[in-house]
């Protein structure tokens, strides 16, 4: 186990991505807490599997798209498990809808949850660690879209542009305190952000097409790479997007 005597908090882990995270970093050795905003049973069933394997684990609902939240967050997290190594920033929104009908209202929403969270998250998180000098890494879950546009998702490849620029800049900033900073962009996976996309073949069989390893990804596809991230093996690591997207991003070919 990797993860053995180290505590993390994995916000939105109560389904999809965040959940599989939970649950790896768990197996791997951790201490977990579990955060949700709306979704307690997904959280409480998170926390029960964590349990299961003998790991501590807590369930601390918070909305991170609110700073004080955030920080309240980070606050209750470090009190529960006894200290915090690992923050993974997962939670994350998407909402279609073509650039000239994006409202003020759910640009700021998505924007609140996706970028503006992580990065006071990412700041109590490190204040914390400075203060408790100890080491750690920061873990954020951005996307394939931190580098590829995605027409009417705007407000979303803003938030993961920025997270990319944020992740690149902490990496450094934070970097004489020990605690790295990473990005996983995966592409496309079988979660509950793209249930639309799953359930529909006449979307499904053109994405499919622009896979190369010909398969949607799976959430511990990218929860492998997270539980990596956080152990030992990527202490030289920091600064770096890992790409988990079965070859999407950087496809191209001409019939
Ligand atoms: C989005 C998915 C999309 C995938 C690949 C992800 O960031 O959340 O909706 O299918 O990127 O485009």
């Amino acid at each position: 186990m990797t993860l053995s005597g180290k505590n993390a908090l994995v916000t939105g882990s109560d389904q999809g991505i965040g959940q599989a995270i939970a649950l790896e970093m768990a197996r791997e050795g951790a201490g977990v807490v579990v955060n949700y905003r709306a979704n307690r049973e997904g959280a409480e069933e998170t926390c029960s599997q964590i349990r299961q394997m003998g790991r501590k684990a807590a369930v601390i609902q918070a909305d991170v798209g609110q700073v004080a939240e955030s920080k309240r967050l980070v606050r209750e997290s470090a009190a529960a498990l006894n200290g915090l190594d690992i923050l993974v920033n997962n939670a994350g929104i998407e909402k279609r809808a073509p650039f000239l009908e994006v409202t003020e209202e759910d640009y700021q929403a998505l924007l609140d949850v996706n970028l503006t969270g992580p990065f006071f998250l990412s700041q109590s998180f490190a204040q914390f660690l400075k203060d408790a000098g100890r080491p750690g890494r920061i873990i954020n879950i951005s996307s394939v879209h931190e580098e590829l546009p995605f027409p009417h998702f705007a407000p979303y490849c803003v938030s993961k542009g920025g997270l990319k620029m944020m992740m690149r800049d902490l990496a450094i900033e934070l970097a004489s305190c020990g605690i790295t900073v990473n990005n996983i962009a995966p592409g496309a996976i079988e979660t509950p952000i793209n249930r639309h996309l799953m359930s529909d073949p006449k979307l499904l069989a053109p994405l499919l097409k622009n896979i190369p390893l010909g398969r949607i990804g799976q959430p511990e596809d990218v929860a492998r790479v997270a539980a990596f991230l956080a152990s030992s093996g990527a202490d030289y690591i920091t600064g770096a997007t890992i790409v988990v997207d079965g070859g999407l991003l950087w496809n191209y070919s001409e019939q």
